[in-house]
């Protein structure tokens, strides 16, 4: 699955403002997994190069879309398609800084 929203500041600031909506709690502030509500598992630190779930754009939508676990469920109800490329957009920026 090819990414087709551009990584421009305007679809990183949307993501952005979903991911503090909606991920920061448990994905903490800068994605490290220090959120708030974290309560069994430990989610993984969204800014290393390790991805447990395939690390191409089309699969960190899929991650987002339909969830990985009863850890992190999907999102598919929550958000429109754009809103979770959007989402994509923004993670992979944490993980440049
Ligand atoms: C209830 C806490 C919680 C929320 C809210 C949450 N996540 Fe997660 N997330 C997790 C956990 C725990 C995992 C690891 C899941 C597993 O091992 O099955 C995970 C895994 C992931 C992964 C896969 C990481 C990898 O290494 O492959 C991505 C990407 C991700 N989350 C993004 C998001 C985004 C974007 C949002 C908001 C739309 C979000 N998460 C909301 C807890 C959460």
């Amino acid at each position: 699955m090819k990414n087709p929203v551009a990584a421009a500041p305007g679809s990183l600031a949307a993501g952005k403002r979903s991911y503090q909506r909606l991920c920061e709690k448990c994905h903490g502030p800068e994605g490290h997994g220090d959120g708030t509500a974290v309560t069994e598992k430990q989610p993984p630190d969204l800014t290393d190069a390790t991805w447990e779930f395939g690390s191409t754009d089309g699969e960190l939508f899929a991650a987002v879309h339909d969830g990985t676990s009863p850890d992190m469920e999907g999102y598919k109800e929550r958000m429109t398609d754009t809103e979770i490329w959007n989402v994509v957009n923004y993670v992979r920026s944490l993980a440049s800084k």
